[in-house]
């Protein structure tokens, strides 16, 4: 049995499905704060399997014991987790209180159970702005200047020290930009409120919910002076963990799941409207804050550790994100 925490999120549901694909039997827990019951619905039906749902917190810790208690858990997938940049920047306790509390407590009731790996969604903004591009796993991690970066890179710095006395693998996976959604339509992105992310925002203009895309910025030192993402497809993202979950990968390691490929704003844009053959109202305003100029990263070592690379382009990204976006309104 596979423990995925936030299993009802964007990157957990998908996750969800590629274990299910896999033949793993798992159980979800979510306290639903930024996801919908429904997602379960919507799984049990993409997968046609029975998932185990558990609903509370990671932060609390006779939860979690209990939820040890009821099934025989094998792996951990920890994804549950905070993580609106902006957002933490005005709430950063709550921040740290679920990115960092909530690892620790897991971290603490599986001192108390046998599993063979615990996986942790780490992101790219742990690298702050590195001087080199790409950026690899031996890049020196850099000045991050949101709570959320910092509660990513102390989660990182908890799990190399837990990583020299437990008994279980540790892996840390760490994302570049997650887009797009499950072909089927049938799970995706569920942002709350004005999204804070590119891809949501296009899809959402698109569909009429937003009157205009604000790209931010237009004077980065970039080609057509746009900021520069690493876009990774959610379901290539998703496999990932699978493969983690396979192979023997020491005590604990970071790799990089992204596809070395950089996007500008400008190019998504146009991407997505290729796609969908809708033309979008944009306007380029000011750069907003803490927006890094450009970042992309190197993957090979996720290669060579795991057999795994990016399958999906961005046209198959943009394509998704908005047969989901779509299939929304229906
Ligand atoms: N989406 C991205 O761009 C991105 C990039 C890098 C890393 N990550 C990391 O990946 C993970 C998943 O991100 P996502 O995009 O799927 O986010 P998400 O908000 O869609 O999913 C997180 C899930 O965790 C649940 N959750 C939050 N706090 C909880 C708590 N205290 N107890 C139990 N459940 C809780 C939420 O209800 C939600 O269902 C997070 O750790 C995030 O920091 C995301």
């Amino acid at each position: 049995m596979i423990l995925l925490t936030g299993g009802l999120g964007y990157i957990g549901s998908h996750v969800a499905v590629e274990l299910i694909k896999q033949g793993y039997d798992v159980v979800i827990i979510d306290d639903l704060s930024n996801s919908e019951y429904s997602v379960l619905e919507r799984l049990s039906e993409l997968t046609d399997t029975e998932i185990y749902f558990e609903l509370g917190d990671v932060r609390d810790i006779t939860f979690l014991t209990g939820v040890f208690q009821r099934y025989q858990i094998e792996n951990v997938i920890h994804l549950a987790a905070k993580k609106a940049v902006g957002e933490s920047v005005h709430k950063p306790l709550h921040y740290y209180d679920v990115n960092v509390s909530g690892l620790i407590n897991l971290l603490k009731v599986l001192e108390d159970h046998r599993v063979k790996k615990f996986v942790f969604s780490s992101s790219c903004t742990v690298y702050g702005q590195p001087d080199q591009l790409p950026v690899t796993e031996s890049t020196p991690l850099g000045d991050t200047p949101s709570p959320y970066g910092k509660t990513k890179q102390m989660c990182e710095q908890i799990l190399e020290s837990v990583a020299k006395v437990a008994k279980h693998q540790i892996v840390s996976l760490r994302y570049f930009n997650p887009v797009g959604a499950h072909h089927s339509g049938k799970i995706g992105e569920l942002p709350k409120g004005v999204p804070n992310n590119l891809v949501p925002f296009i899809t959402q203009t698109s569909a009429g919910l937003r009157d205009e895309l604000k790209v931010f910025g237009g004077d980065y030192s970039t080609p057509d002076g746009t900021a520069i993402r690493d876009y990774i497809h959610v379901v290539d993202l998703a496999r990932a963990h699978v493969k983690a979950l396979m192979v023997d990968l020491g005590a604990h390691i970071a790799l990089n799941l992204g596809t070395r490929q950089g996007y500008s704003v400008l190019e998504v844009i146009k991407a997505f409207e290729e796609v969908s053959g809708i033309e979008l109202n944009y306007t380029i305003v000011e750069r907003r804050a803490g927006d890094l100029p450009e970042i992309y990263g190197d993957p090979s070592l996720a290669y060579k550790k795991l057999q795994w690379k990016a399958e999906l382009g961005l046209t198959d990204m943009m394509r998704d994100a908005w047969n989901w976006q779509q299939g929304l309104a229906k």
